[in-house]
């Protein structure tokens, strides 16, 4: 049994989770639920960034202490993956005395080793981004781009983190380790990044500045900047669970890429002495009906309404269906019912419900057994070992949209196969010949839909759960035999009926609750 140990993005407490924060948490999910099928000893790490000066101010905003506020907002962030099924096996929160303890340990290793010095600085600092800003940050006018906020002049004393030393090595690692970072073309954007000169890394905030953090381990008048401490989660987290460490992937956004996982992070890590992440994945951005999703302009949708209207199975499917990892996309209801409609009511519940009630109208509930394979068998049957094949490649490659076309084509294809078969018709005739094909009709739905499912259980879980109930199966725990075609059900008794995706009526009319 291989370890599996894979991590997101801690998100900011400092606003409730929108539908970006609930993607990154599904596409891990998935990741997660895939590897354990496939029986590596998964450990899922994701958690909340509770520090810095975001939180101090959202805190002060509310009157309230930021203790409790981060009590108040992380309780939302936990509930979130609750609703969405999310099967972490941890949370961790940076407030957590285990994780203050690793990054007090890590500071002080690297003081011990000479890799931090203090030094006044006198520049530029932007409060929103929680970060020291050069001339190259500049727009080409001379001032300062939006996403800065205000930006302060300063002098401050401060402790540096020497990461210039390590530059050359980052190059010479990403060289040798081309698939560091998917997708390629952003390891790419790293590279070139690293083309200018890097400057050392302020690792310390004043007290008197900001007193929400941790405290240096060498000097208590200064805290802990907000990054150096949020990304020591991943190791902060498995500190107690020798064997964890080193993450396989962390799983991030493409805006926090560069430079905190792919320059800051390993470099960290490499001058504590500590072994490298395997990779990172870095996901692309929801926009929502063509703007950028943002607390401040109210363009967010609630992730816990969604999934109370339309079920944590429809946003997980079209999160992955709709998004290519690595690329934006772009989030309306138009589109998601669509999807919704056409793939999951239309066409999986379809296939359920017709498999359920020809099953009960002719064989009493029970399969059938199969006969010989005609020619629509064997077409469907051989579209079934190319898919099974194909997916878990797919997956492999982080192509989800891809695995879940090709799946849903074998639905379609299943659907297509029925229609060929006609059963309704067949089950109408007494002609012994009709009535053994009517018998393997039945067995082969019930059949391809048993596999269908068995691709789908990562993405659709709560669904395919009540798939495996309905058809009164249970799972193989080896994956290769549950994607064997066989005669598996035989003699299975079936639901009588069971909808598990309501097709939604109007575009404006929300629909019933599933
Ligand atoms: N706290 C830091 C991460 C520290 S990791 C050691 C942070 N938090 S965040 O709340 O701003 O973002 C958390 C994650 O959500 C990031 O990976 C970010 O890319 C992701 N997303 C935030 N908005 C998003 C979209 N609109 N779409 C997709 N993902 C987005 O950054």
């Amino acid at each position: 049994m291989d370890n599996f140990y894979i991590t997101t993005a801690i998100d900011y407490v400092n606003g409730s989770p929108h539908l970006g924060h609930a993607y990154e948490k599904v596409l891990t999910d998935v990741i997660a639920r895939i590897r354990r099928m496939m029986g590596d000893r998964v450990h899922f790490l994701t958690g909340v960034d509770e520090h810095g000066q975001k939180v101090q101010q959202s805190a002060r905003k509310r009157g309230i202490a930021p203790q409790q506020f981060c009590d108040e907002v992380s309780a939302e962030f936990r509930a979130m993956l609750t609703k969405l099924n999310v099967s972490n096996d941890d949370f961790i929160r940076t407030t957590e005395e285990r994780h203050k303890r690793v990054v007090r340990d890590i500071l002080q290793r690297l003081f011990d080793k000479g890799e931090i010095y203090k030094a006044e600085y006198q520049g530029y600092y932007s409060t929103r981004q929680e970060q020291f800003l050069q001339e190259k940050d500049r727009n080409p006018d001379g001032t300062w781009p939006e996403i800065f906020g205000d930006v302060m002049e300063i002098t401050e004393t401060n402790y540096f983190f020497k990461l210039r030393q390590y530059q050359d090595w980052l190059v010479q690692f990403l060289t040798e380790n081309e698939n560091f970072v998917f997708p390629k073309f952003r390891q790419k954007q790293v590279l070139e990044f690293l083309k200018e000169p890097l400057n050392d890394l302020c690792i310390s905030r004043p007290k008197e500045r900001l007193e929400w953090g941790i405290p240096l381990p060498f000097d208590e008048n200064f805290v802990t900047y907000v990054w150096f401490d949020a990304l020591v989660n991943y190791v902060s987290a498995v500190a107690d669970q020798p064997g964890v460490w080193p993450a396989n992937w962390h799983v991030i956004g493409k805006d926090i890429l560069v430079p905190p996982h792919a320059v800051y992070w390993p470099i960290m890590l490499q001058a504590a002495g500590l072994p490298l992440p395997k990779g990172i994945i870095a996901h692309g951005w929801w926009s929502f009906k063509g703007a950028k999703m943002s607390k401040s302009t109210g363009n967010v949708i609630a992730p816990a309404a969604f999934v109370d209207e339309f079920g944590a199975d429809a946003l997980r499917y079209f999160f992955l269906r709709e998004m290519s990892v690595g690329q934006d996309s772009d989030f309306t209801d138009l589109q998601f019912k669509a999807r919704y409609n056409a793939d999951l009511a239309n066409n999986l519940g379809n296939l359920l419900n017709r498999t359920l009630n020809m099953s009960n109208r002719f064989t009493a509930g029970v399969v059938p057994a199969a006969g010989a394979d005609g020619e629509p068998e064997t077409e469907l049957r051989a579209l079934w070992e190319q898919t099974r094949a194909e997916v878990p490649q797919l997956w492999n490659g982080f192509q989800f949209h891809l695995a879940l076309e090709r799946t849903i084509a074998f639905v379609t294809a299943t659907n297509a196969y029925i229609e060929k078969r006609a059963p309704w018709k067949l089950g109408k005739s007494a002609n012994p010949a009709d009535q053994a094909l009517l018998g393997t009709s039945l067995a082969t739905m019930a059949e391809a839909l048993r596999l269908a499912a068995a691709l789908l259980r990562p993405f659709i879980p709560d669904s395919v759960a009540k798939i495996h109930a309905a058809l009164g199966h249970t799972p193989s725990a080896d994956w290769a035999q549950e994607c064997a075609w066989g005669g598996c059900l035989q003699g299975a008794k079936l639901a009588p009926s069971l909808v598990l995706f309501p097709r939604i009526q109007s575009e404006e009319k929300p629909p019933a609750k599933p």
